[in-house]
């Protein structure tokens, strides 16, 4: 088989076998097929697009081409949740030791921040002490003994995908539904989980900036992870604003701490339990929403969640959560008075990225203090002069840039305005068909 035919192939548009994928990424995982050559096929899928099975063909050969974490030796039911990434999510810190505090188990591998969106594992750093890469029999016999680790990808977990992603990045071949699908179920397949909830972002602050783009991406990862054998449902929430008001690292775990003492913002909460609620709907803890989302509500109020975190950190190696603080701080006020109608939250990912919170390619180092507390909604009404936000960095010169950026984020309007829906829809199948509960 050549590469070339195999890219000719898809540029015309025809359907590949699971042969010729299998060679693309066999080849190019080994090195025979090079970076330009992989560019070239990654655009042609792009431009002319996979169908679900192609979809599915692909996921299971990046799948193949590293080490599948084995959980069989976890007693228990054993969940994971993904985020496809936004601005402000600290729900894996919330719904993760929550989850766990309700009997089921949490072995978790997570990602770093790139670009405008965070990362648990960046996060979690920043907790004094907190080792994020264990052993995978240590992995394992800490998630029997307190149902819950949370983890960075071991090295050999999808060699595929970090080549692809990192050749997808420069070649303008992110944004699309089937490599996005591919590129996270492949990693959700291979950390052995036996239930997967998807936490699909839409909107300004989201890969996919409308609803029904949204949808189709939901529905192409729910199927590959039903045909894959696990059971897969995906709820799609906005990134329309940062979710909570705290956007950062070592800030962003303080305000998943204040949710798990019960004094955290509503959105995060909601997200939280409704995530949680789908989990123990999907395990068979329980038989419909209402009563799913009440037996969570409990458990978070309870401070439940917040014990298991405090296990969780101890596990890990976490000395306090005295975090360090950062040496400078800039306020921002209002220019202008209006209800906020909308917020550009890729740009306020950027102006964290700024100061410091986040990076543009992988090995630069960040600023684990850097980070916005921005604690306005849509529909909510600021004065000129007023406080708008705060801006945190251990960085001097990085304050007018991410202010202006900030700034630049925030359409006002003199009218009223409608608060906005955080969860839109719930995607899953049923009897090998597709379902999409729209939410009101
Ligand atoms: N997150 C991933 O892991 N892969 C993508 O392609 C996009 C978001």
């Amino acid at each position: 088989m050549r590469m070339y035919d195999v890219i000719y192939k898809k540029r015309k548009g025809e359907k590949l076998t699971e042969e010729e994928i299998a060679f693309f990424i066999s080849s190019y995982v080994s090195g025979d097929t090079p970076d330009y050559q992989a560019s070239a096929f990654l655009m042609a899928c792009f431009l002319q697009d996979l169908d679900e099975e192609e979809t599915y063909f692909l996921t299971r050969q990046m799948l193949n081409s590293g080490h599948k974490m084995d959980l069989s030796a976890l007693e228990g039911i054993k969940v994971d949740k993904h985020s496809t990434g936004g601005v402000g999510d600290k729900t894996s810190l919330t719904l993760a030791p929550l989850i766990a505090s309700l009997g089921l188990i949490m072995a978790k591998m997570s990602g770093r921040g790139l670009g405008h969106t965070g990362g648990t594992i960046d996060k979690l750093e920043s907790i004094p002490g907190f080792v994020t890469e264990l052993r995978e029999e240590d992995f394992i016999q800490q998630s029997n003994d307190i149902g819950l680790a949370l983890i960075s990808q071991t090295k050999n977990l999808v060699p595929a995908d970090k080549l692809l992603y990192a050749l997808r990045d420069v070649t303008a071949t992110v944004d699309h539904p089937a490599l996005i699908a591919s590129s996270i179920m492949s990693k959700k397949l291979a950390a052995g989980t036996d239930y997967i909830l998807l936490d699909v972002k839409v909107g300004s602050g989201a890969f996919l900036k409308n609803i029904d783009e949204a949808i189709h991406l939901a529905k192409i990862m729910v199927s590959i992870g039903e045909r894959a054998g696990k059971k897969t449902r995906a709820i799609i929430s906005s990134m329309d604003q940062p979710l909570g008001y705290k956007i950062g690292n070592s800030i962003e775990v303080e305000e998943a701490i204040e949710l798990l003492q019960d004094k955290g913002p509503q959105d995060l909460k909601e997200l939280t339990l409704v995530l949680s609620s789908q989990l123990l709907i999907m395990a068979g803890k329980c038989k419909n929403m209402d009563k799913a989302y009440e037996v969570s509500r409990k458990h978070l109020e309870s401070g439940y969640g917040y014990d298991k975190f405090l296990e969780l950190v101890k596990a890990q190696g976490g000395k306090s959560l005295n975090f360090v603080q950062p040496l400078f701080e800039r306020k921002v006020y209002a220019p202008s008075s209006g209800y906020i109608e909308s917020f550009d939250t890729q740009a306020i990912g950027e102006s964290a990225s700024i100061l410091g919170a986040g990076r543009k390619t992988k090995d630069e180092a960040i600023d684990l203090t850097a980070g916005i507390y921005l604690p306005f909604k849509i529909g909510d009404y600021i004065k000129k002069g007023d406080l708008l936000a705060k801006l945190y960095s251990s960085r001097k010169n990085v304050f007018t840039d991410s202010e202006a950026k900030l700034l630049s984020s925030i359409v006002l309007n003199q009218n009223k305005v409608k608060s906005h829906k955080l969860i839109r829809a719930l995607v899953y199948e049923e009897s090998g068909q597709s379902k999409v509960e729209m939410w009101s």
